[in-house]
């Protein structure tokens, strides 16, 4: 059974639809790259997943429940993790409370401990500003404060908004080798939405194209990278 099934979905906003029949499927394990150009829907799909659009027609099933119009909150608690690409930490809160607060489903407080220990060890970083406000922090450790608090919840699969969009190369390469880690030693599957295409699909093993609301191309990251047409069709998001 698919971790994620996504039916012939037809989603936006008001009355407007912008996803025009898409399906996909992830599998547990997965490490999935959404791509396309500026505009074609990526945010859109993923925030349709997460309960945040109008769902005009299709389904959405979660590791074989139906969550379709299901309320965020709902499908948050079944350890779905969302990482939006814009205000995804409290500035105003610490490290550690932003930490904690997405930790909240979590009831055991030994649990919580120890889920919190494996975070801050992934994020050493997080753990030296554990008391420091998070309106303080750089854009990359921001950032990795984002994921750190989604990993708080234990999600079984992750969904990233475009994480590196406001950072320097060096900084987005770091975010993509944790990324990776957290598949890989965490066990978490990830759904990445990145402009920088060439990197996400160099860390995912499956890749997905969206254009103009549709699913235009699927496959390896080998059979989009050597595919001239699809490089064609959003050659900037390639050439970087
Ligand atoms: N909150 C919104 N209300 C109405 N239209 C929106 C909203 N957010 C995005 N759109 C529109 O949906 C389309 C797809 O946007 P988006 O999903 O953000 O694309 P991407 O993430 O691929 O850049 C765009 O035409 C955009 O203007
Ligand atoms: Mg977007």
């Amino acid at each position: 059974m698919p971790l994620l099934e996504v039916e012939d979905l037809i989603s936006g906003y008001g009355k407007m639809a912008i996803i025009q029949g898409v399906s996909l499927r992830i599998e547990t394990g997965d490490f999935v790259a959404l791509v396309g150009p500026n505009g074609s829907g990526k945010s859109t799909l993923i925030k349709s997943i997460v309960g945040l659009t109008t769902i005009f027609e299709g389904q959405i099933k979660f590791d074989g429940s139906d969550v379709t119009k299901q309320q965020p909150e709902h499908i948050a608690s079944m350890r779905l993790g969302y990482v939006p690409q814009i205000s995804n930490v409290f500035t105003d809160m610490t490290v550690k409370e932003n930490l904690e607060m997405g930790g909240t489903i979590i009831r055991s407080s030994a649990h919580k401990r120890e889920i919190y220990e494996r975070v801050v060890t992934l994020f050493p970083l997080l753990a030296s500003r554990e008391n420091q406000r998070a309106g303080y922090l750089s854009g990359g450790e921001r950032q990795m404060l984002a994921v750190g608090r989604a990993l708080m919840a234990e999600p079984r699969l992750l969904i990233l908004d475009e994480p590196t969009a406001a950072l320097g190369p060096k900084i987005a390469d770091q975010l993509f080798l944790k990324l990776s880690e957290i598949r890989s030693q965490l066990g978490v599957t990830i759904m990445l939405v990145e402009q920088n295409a060439r990197k996400a699909l160099g860390i995912s093993n499956h890749g997905i194209v969206l254009i103009q609301g549709k699913k235009a191309f699927e496959g390896t990251p080998e059979q989009i990278l050597n595919d001239t047409e699809i490089i064609r069709l959003f050659l900037g998001e390639l050439t970087i």
